[in-house]
């Protein structure tokens, strides 16, 4: 086609798709075209403006490595990773809070995790914080326990950092997969994980920056449930009383992930423990469906130094 007008460009980009053979791909890319020329249309996007477009995307990839992900911080950052959980775990976004445990993964997940015995120590190495004894339990739409599922558990350090940041904590610390028992538990200790502000070096954070926004992201444990016949299941378990409860930078948090990690002074169930621990509860439901494990965001450690950890100030005029 000879282009005479802006729409013929359009019209001309879906032509091509005609002979796409792949019916999925095909829906996806006519959809991705038409918004996206639209877009470009609606903004009157000139040309140094694409320019830029084109520099942040190649620089989310350059900056995407072993040990940390930009990508995929991006779409947490717009949500999209959100947005992508709930329409695939709770359609119906009215009654999201009763439908589903799911949660986006997070650009912080490793898939070679040792596998743990319950009640195992996460804390691998010289570890400092508040001790926390979690139980978690899988079960079904029915309320039935779900055994011998595969729970992968990942969270930061007191200092809110994954120790794939961290040089400093030794290779997989504060992660495990354990096998739930046959009441569908499983039950670990570890140290109580902080809130953390998300990296901001790169185009995420020149994104925050140019909306006001601050970084931070609320503290929460990471889960990840497998078992064949169940629909894989990502989560994150959110501390009620974290001061970025309401305005996770990443857009994570509904109200059936809050949980309330006690905080306890007494009769702590190891002896050897002085001084304040804690203890967590949570029970996930899984749905029957495709087991299927995502690909890993990242495979190894930071081989440089700690990272360092820069919290965005929300602009006041934000409420
Ligand atoms: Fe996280």
């Amino acid at each position: 086609m000879i282009i005479k007008t802006p729409n013929d460009i359009t019209a001309s980009v879906l032509k091509g798709l005609d002979g796409a053979t792949d019916s999925r791909f095909k829906e996806i890319m006519q959809s991705a075209v038409k918004h996206m020329h639209a877009f470009v249309s609606e903004t009157k996007l000139s040309e140094s403006e694409y320019q830029r477009v084109c520099a942040v995307i190649a620089k989310l990839g350059q900056m995407t490595n072993e040990s940390h992900n930009e990508v995929v911080l991006a779409g947490g950052s717009l949500g999209i990773s959100a947005l992508v959980c709930l329409l695939n775990n709770a359609p119906n976004t009215s009654e999201v809070e009763f439908k589903t445990t799911a949660n986006m993964l997070g650009p912080f997940w490793r898939d070679d995790s040792p596998l743990s015995r319950n009640g195992e120590n996460l804390a691998r190495g010289l570890t400092k914080g508040d001790p926390i004894f979690v139980k978690a339990w899988v079960k079904d739409r029915l309320g039935q326990p779900v055994c011998d599922a595969m729970v992968d558990v990942w969270h930061t350090s007191a200092d809110g950092f994954y120790e794939n940041q961290d040089p400093s904590q030794v290779d997989m610390n504060l992660r495990g997969r354990f096998k739930t028992n046959e009441q569908g538990l499983i039950e670990f200790r570890s140290v109580k994980p902080s809130g953390y502000p998300i990296p901001v070096n790169g185009p995420v954070g020149d994104l925050l920056k140019m909306q006001g926004r601050h970084n931070m992201r609320p503290a929460h444990i990471h889960f990840l449930i497998f078992k064949e016949g169940y629909k894989t299941q990502f989560s994150q378990v959110y501390s009620d009383d974290d001061p970025y409860i309401e305005s996770d930078v990443q857009f994570g948090v509904t109200a059936s992930l809050l949980a309330q990690y006690h905080k306890h002074q007494t009769l702590p169930p190891d002896p050897s423990i002085k001084g304040d621990w804690y203890s967590l509860e949570h029970t996930f439901i899984v749905d029957q469906g495709e087991a299927i494990l995502p690909r890993a965001p990242i495979k190894g450690k930071n081989q440089g130094g700690l990272p360092e950890q820069k919290v965005l100030i929300e602009n006041p005029q934000i409420t």
